[in-house]
């Protein structure tokens, strides 16, 4: 909904997101808002991130807030502790109770101690508390306090439904999010540009990693995620920048910003630290590049993402037969799992206010009803799987990787000897990894790409590279 001014009116869609899902639940919704993390000792935190499900319901960014969402229209309560004159020495002015509460359009706020007393008023009703599983042990203990129960038994308690419904709304994402995914792909987007202008040989990754936090901190931004700026690309998630590029190596860059309202941006490029990319390296990208186009070009409403990862799978599997790295059927490879020795991940993940949207609440995210998740190496990692709807935003991140740990073992036991060439595998020990990320949006007839355009073809990253 919007305002005259084309502002989005977001306390007015904080409270239709509230009315929608205190619907589809019978009972009332504790919603536990974070708490500021100890680094070292409880006055040295960790820089504050709410939970993404009391920002969706609130788009309050404060700590230790809490929320009752009772079964009637409009029916919520804000519980927050007003700032005394110590708060306000220290850490300044903060928005009042009232003011919390008029920002997130609810009616009511109250001290924070009276949650109790409601709370048990709502169990002498004998209605149920729904409640989602809390993840920081600060929130899990606080869930034990506030309802009377063991941590365990919080755990064990949680409510169902309520992850079944939170996940269906947050996954269609509306205009107004994906304009803020939008915001935070432009910085990202100056993020990236500014790596393939700084890098080159001699350069350290944590001076590329520095450059890249420093644009998004100008920005006054958070990294969505800890970036990863590194020559050891098939390290999947490597975040230490200690590396120093060499002529002839790859440097693969996975970073995003978060937008202003909290949502994530997810970009991986691969560039080569010379700015040309060599024969070998082009064979490679070329395929990655290939995995994610035709596989985007799959996206479309009712299609499995299963189907996708696997699609993305032949198509990898299908280049490497050709550069001679697999040999054999590809179909039967991949039923077999042996392609998983160069993509050991999954396809991608929804993307949203947290950069594995929800992954919080499980496989309900991700997989339908009947489905279970592959105990097969690689596939086990599809975060993603179920059939994709309209307004999903989701990651398409294929990758190709020279693991050497994992070649040894794999050689070693002769895994998969029928697919996969592991002399010529050898050939590219020290080749570190490539892979191609982008955030998309699903369509009834298609997918939408979302930023501006990050340089992504082999011409595209060597003429922008040229000009550094
Ligand atoms: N950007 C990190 C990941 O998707 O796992
Ligand atoms: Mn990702």
């Amino acid at each position: 909904m919007s305002t005259n001014s084309s502002q989005p009116d977001w306390p007015e869609i904080y409270r239709q997101r509230r009315n929608k899902i205190r619907r589809q639940v019978d009972g009332v919704i504790l919603w536990i808002g974070h708490s500021l993390q100890p680094r070292n000792y409880a006055g040295n935190t960790y820089p504050f991130r709410q939970n993404s499900h009391f920002l969706y319901y609130t788009g309050l960014s404060e700590p230790d807030l809490l929320m009752l969402s009772f079964p009637e229209q409009d029916h919520d309560i804000l519980f927050a502790r007003e700032a005394d004159i110590d708060d306000i020495v220290w850490t300044g002015p903060t928005r009042s109770r009232a003011e919390l509460a008029r920002d997130a359009g609810i009616d009511i706020a109250e001290e924070i101690e009276r949650v109790k007393e409601h709370l048990a008023g709502v169990r002498s009703d004998g209605a149920r508390i729904h409640y989602l599983p809390p993840y920081q042990y600060s929130s899990l203990y606080r869930a034990a306090q506030l309802l009377n129960m063991e941590p365990a038994e919080v755990i064990a308690n949680v409510s169902q439904v309520l992850m079944e419904e939170v996940a269906k709304q947050r996954s269609i994402k509306t205009e107004v999010e994906i304009a803020e995914i939008e915001d935070a792909l432009a910085i990202t987007d100056l993020m990236h540009r500014a790596a393939m202008a700084e890098m080159g040989p001699g350069k350290r990754e944590s001076e590329i990693a520095g450059v890249m936090q420093g644009i998004a901190l100008a920005h006054d931004r958070q990294q969505a995620y800890n970036p990863i700026v590194t020559i050891r690309g098939e390290v999947l998630h490597n975040h230490s920048y200690s590396g120093i590029m060499q002529e002839g190596q790859l440097l693969l860059i996975d970073a995003g910003v978060e937008s202003p309202l909290f949502y994530a941006s997810d970009i991986t490029r691969t560039f080569p630290v010379s700015g040309r990319f060599t024969a070998k390296q082009a064979g490679i990208y070329q395929i990655v590049l290939r995995m994610q186009l035709g596989t985007i070009g799959m996206i479309k409403s009712g299609i499995s993402y299963r189907d996708v990862h696997l699609a993305a799978c032949r198509i990898m599997a299908e280049g490497l037969r050709e550069t001679g790295l697999m040999r054999g059927n590809p179909s039967d490879a991949i039923e077999a799992g042996a392609h998983a020795l160069f993509f050991p991940h999954g396809i991608g993940h929804m993307l949203g206010l947290d950069v594995h949207d929800m992954e919080d609440l499980g496989d309900i995210v991700g997989y339908g009803k009947k489905e279970k998740r592959s105990g097969q190496f690689g596939l086990n990692y599809l975060r993603l799987s179920r059939p994709l709807e309209h307004g999903f935003v989701l990651t398409v991140e294929p990758g190709i990787y020279f693991i050497p740990a994992l070649i040894e073992r794999w050689q070693k036991e002769n895994l998969h000897s029928e697919f996969i060439d592991y002399e010529k595998v050898n050939g590219y020990l020290g080749f570190g990894g490539i892979r191609i990320e982008d955030n998309i949006l699903v369509t009834p007839t298609g997918a939408t790409v979302l930023g501006p355009g990050i340089p992504k073809t082999i011409p595209e990253i060597e003429s922008a590279m040229a000009q550094r």
